[in-house]
């Protein structure tokens, strides 16, 4: 049977839910949406992770007990999911008596198999992360992660044995090339496979120890690791060992973020493999949201909540602004501006003005009623093709988790209407009463609205019902299952001659930015500041000692405050785009970016950037960027530099050129 089961990490509830795990969990919800799309049977899971020194701990600090607490916190993320319009089928938790039993099964399964044997086990243990280092992973003695002292527990203890299973793994994912995807993390797991380090893992804890645990079924003076009792939620869910939905959906697919990495890729499958059970499908991994280029973190009070981005711009905004901004596997970068930029530059100016001119146009030319084409002439056609390769693409990229490609191919359709109406100018065509012609470049412009909206449905579900609507379409019968999306992917079909259309649309208003007078006052005093220095230098040095033209139009020069130059001398510049690769502080220059670029040459090329104030090293790598390449190069603090980065600032932020569409690297700018 043709089915997608997908999940997402369970989360602790030791903590309030914040951007990180929302963006996991609208990616989740906007798989199992697409998946429904296409027309297979799906199941989205989700849930909480609920035991562990953590959980004591933080449960202590508020003076309840454990299960109190974790009832709370639990009812906050499930109370939350609705609000991003995330409709997970499940939400399991850790501490359901279905999920104690099936951990339980899988241990005595685990036993009897003889992989699980007693001993003695000394480490450093650091609560944090509930886990045991070894001397060589600490860092001057502490946690990397917390940077506390770990404490040395010596102990008995259950251990699984891993180890056994560690070949076989290796194997697995060499032959499998999208068991772990994007490829980065499949890499990283090979080299921590190859590197030796690991062992088997200790999987019990003693209960003079912890008591809130899941106890192990062969000796009750034990209770089970956390991560070994949570990873079982994953087919606990679907009431393994007996029953049917494991039969119906399992191996399904995980989601989760590269911090979990190593239990994900290498403590499960190895657990699914002593258990006898198939492996699962695919360990989809992404990157980190920072915030503003910094780690986001209680004590850096920079913590986004994801309930009140929903609230001040809208679910659906939300959840296109994640999916667009995060290039899936890399970092991203979170701040309102950028926000808010998607939200006016995709959904305000492409998306929604589409929407609101062709359907104001439906109103006043065709009394809101779609109107029946004509012959297609090749302008027609055009779109007709362009909608057909969108959508193929759209969905090849979504299936394959490149979420941010897919809607940027979406968006070439889009971008195309707006320019097809600009050419095809129907108020002309009104003007000089040609009706048929009219009639089928207002069908056009519908039809590929509709096909644009269908898509939609797992990025912006409540956006794409009322697009639907707007279109005239019953959407309780449009929504899957009925539309299976590779039928929809042929000819501008779909919308009947007739149907009535709403007479006007305001699907994304504008949202305007009220900046904080004493911030842009600051700026425009630094922009002037800038200009004048700039203005002074140029006066002084004749631009570099190379004489130029002055311009014909003294007013066009006033504008910039730069003389105009000849084609030529712009002709000469070689301007290309390219992906980041390696991005890193400069080691002897805090504001400089030592960057290695794949500008399609055969080999990266090493540009360093003045960038280090304004983006992160990790939030660098993947992106996509503009460069002049022909440049002298220069030694800047011992290292060469082979071209420039092209930025855009205003004297206090800086923000890297994009792109608007997807260009293979070494594109030529013009
Ligand atoms: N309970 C474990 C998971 C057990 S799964 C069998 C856990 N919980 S967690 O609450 O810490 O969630 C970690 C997950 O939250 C990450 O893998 C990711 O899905 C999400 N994120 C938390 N912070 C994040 C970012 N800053 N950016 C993106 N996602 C991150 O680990």
């Amino acid at each position: 049977m043709n089915t997608f089961f997908i999940t997402t990490p369970i989360y602790y509830v030791n903590a309030r839910p914040h951007l990180g795990h929302a963006y996991t969990t609208v990616v989740a919800d906007a798989m199992a949406r697409y998946h429904k799309l296409a027309g297979q049977d799906t199941l989205f899971l989700t849930g909480t992770d609920e035991h562990g020194d953590k959980i004591v701990q933080a449960a202590e600090k508020e003076g309840k007990s454990p299960k109190e607490f974790v009832d709370g916190i639990s009812a906050r993320f499930q109370a939350l999911w609705p609000r991003l319009d995330v409709a997970n089928d499940r939400f399991v938790r850790t501490t359901d008596p279905t999920h104690v039993a099936s951990v339980q099964s899988f241990l005595q399964k685990v036993y009897d198999a003889g992989d699980i044997y007693f001993g003695e086990f000394g480490g450093h243990y650091c609560y944090g992360c509930e886990r045991f280092y070894t001397e060589k992973e600490l860092e001057n003695g502490l946690c990397p992660q917390h940077l506390s002292k770990p404490e040395f527990i010596s102990e008995k203890n259950y251990f699984f044995r891993m180890s056994k299973y560690l070949p076989w793994l290796k194997e697995h994912i060499e032959q499998n090339p999208t068991f772990i995807r994007p490829e980065r993390y499949r890499t990283e797991v090979l080299s921590m496979l190859e590197s030796g380090a690991l062992e088997d893992l200790c999987i019990s804890r003693p209960k003079s120890r912890l008591t809130w645990g899941i106890e192990l079924p062969f000796d009750k003076d034990y209770v089970c690791y956390v991560w070994f009792d949570a990873l079982i939620n994953y087919i606990s869910a679907l009431g393994w060992p007996d029953g049917a939905d494991f039969e119906r959906y399992w191996p399904g697919e995980h989601l989760v973020a590269k911090d979990i990495l190593k239990p994900h890729a290498v403590f499960w499958p190895t657990m699914l493999k002593s258990a006898g059970l198939p492996q699962y499908r695919h360990l989809n991994v992404h990157g980190y949201w920072l915030v503003r280029d910094t780690k986001m973190s209680k004590s850096l009070g920079n913590v986004v909540e994801p309930e009140e981005m929903a609230q001040r711009f809208g679910a659906d905004a939300f959840r296109y602004f994640l999916l667009r901004e995060m290039h899936f596997g890399s970092d991203a970068s979170f701040s309102d501006e950028a926000l808010v930029g998607r939200i006016n530059a995709d959904l305000a100016n492409d998306l929604g003005n589409l929407f609101s001119r062709v359907l104001s146009m439906t109103a006043k030319y065709f009394g809101s009623r779609v109107p029946a084409p004509k012959q297609f002439d090749e302008a027609d056609k055009a779109i007709e093709d362009l909608c057909a390769t969108a959508m193929r693409n759209f969905s090849q990229l979504f299936g394959n988790v490149q979420f941010a490609q897919g809607l940027e191919s979406l968006w070439e359709l889009v971008r195309a209407l707006n320019k097809y109406v600009d050419s095809q100018a129907p108020w002309a065509l009104h003007k000089q009463g040609n009706m048929e012609r009219l009639a089928t470049v207002m069908y056009v412009l519908l039809a590929a609205m509709r096909k644009t909206a269908l898509c939609l449905w797992p990025v912006m579900p409540v956006a794409c019902g009322k697009m639907l609507e707007q279109l005239g379409q019953p959407v309780q019968e449009t929504l899957p299952p009925v539309p299976v999306l590779e039928e929809e992917m042929g000819s501008l079909d779909g919308l009947v001659p007739g149907t009535g259309v709403a007479e006007a649309s305001n699907l994304f208003p504008r949202i305007e930015v009220k900046k904080d007078p004493a911030v842009a006052e600051k700026a425009k005093a630094a922009k002037a500041q800038a200009k004048a220095e700039k203005n002074a230098a140029r006066q002084q040095k004749g631009d570099g000692g190379k004489p130029v033209e002055p311009c014909a139009s003294g007013d066009d020069a006033a504008v910039s405050g730069r003389p105009n130059i000849d084609f030529d001398h712009f002709k000469a510049l070689d301007m290309r785009v390219g992906t980041v690769l390696v991005a890193e502080k400069h080691p002897n220059a805090d504001r400089i970016l030592r960057l290695e670029i794949d500008f399609g040459e055969g080999q990266p090329r090493q540009i360093l950037s003045g960038l280090a104030e304004h983006y992160a090293p990790e939030a660098m790598v993947g992106k996509r960027v503009c460069a002049v390449l022909n440049l002298e190069p220069r030694k800047i603090r011992g290292l060469m530099s082979h071209g420039m980065v092209l930025t855009a600032g205003d004297g206090n932020s800086l923000t890297l050129l994009a792109l608007d569409g997807n260009m293979p690297d070494g594109s030529e700018i013009a």
